[in-house]
């Protein structure tokens, strides 16, 4: 018997289609959806809210001690997991590109990683989850029984997110996405906590040129494999 935790975890970089590939595979599979990267938007916004200094451990403690964070189910199949913070429903203000950048500066404090880190094994105690973001193979469930790291060249990734964001109203420019997208790569890469890379035994799919029906079929099919469907 595997001793491997019955989690799928899905990682990768901003705008790879991590959130529609998860959502769909959990869809399929009847597991819950894990959206870590809505923890750190959520924790951000409540920081820069209060002013909260990120080089004051001290600071950052009391913060997060008065912070209550909720997850929201999504409203419907293909929309974004939603975050209350002491009961305010936070959902559409963290979906910007500037509280991606903030989300990205505060993953970087080690005491912040360890707080959600802590929450996220929590959802994902029981198994049954599909978790998506940057960490979750590598540190948060390294024991997951079905890894995937997916990514795709920068422009595409940028594009996608103009488009997105373009759904929700939201009007920005391709260089200005593609620079912010290069700017969170870098920070989320070289953190020295938990950064974004491949987990060893996780499986690479470059969603470049693929539809995300494709990358969603390919992780069902290797998951059927595996579990030995
Ligand atoms: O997936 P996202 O774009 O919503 O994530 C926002 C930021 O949060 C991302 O740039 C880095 C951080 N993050 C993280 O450090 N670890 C995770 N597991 C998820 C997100």
């Amino acid at each position: 018997m595997s001793d491997k935790k019955n989690v799928i975890t899905i990682d990768g970089p901003a705008g790879v289609g991590k959130s529609t590939v998860s959502r769909r595979v959990a869809a399929a599979t009847g597991f819950a959806y894990l959206d870590t990267g809505a923890m750190y938007r959520a924790v951000g916004l409540y920081l820069e809210r209060h002013a909260v200094n990120l080089e004051n451990k001290k600071e950052i403690a009391t913060a997060m001690k008065s912070l209550n964070l909720q997850l929201i189910p999504a409203k419907n199949d293909d929309g974004d997991v939603g975050v209350a913070i002491n009961g305010e429903d936070v959902s559409e203000s963290i979906r910007t590109p500037e509280m991606a950048m903030v989300a990205s500066r505060v993953s970087a404090v080690p005491e912040i990683r360890d707080i959600l880190t802590e929450i996220q094994r929590g959802y994902g105690k029981k198994g049954g989850i599909v978790a998506e973001g940057r960490d979750t193979g590598t540190v948060v469930f390294p024991d997951a029984k079905h890894k995937f790291f997916l990514d795709a060249k920068p422009e595409e990734r940028a594009r996608r997110r103009v488009e997105q964001l373009q759904k929700k109203g939201i009007t920005s420019s391709l260089q200005q996405i593609l620079d912010l997208t290069l700017e969170r790569d870098k920070n989320d890469r070289n953190r020295s906590v938990a950064p974004l890379k491949q987990a060893d035994d996780a499986l690479f799919i470059d969603t470049t040129v693929i539809s995300l029906e494709t990358v969603v079929s390919r992780i069902l099919r290797e998951i059927a494999e595996k579990d030995g469907r």
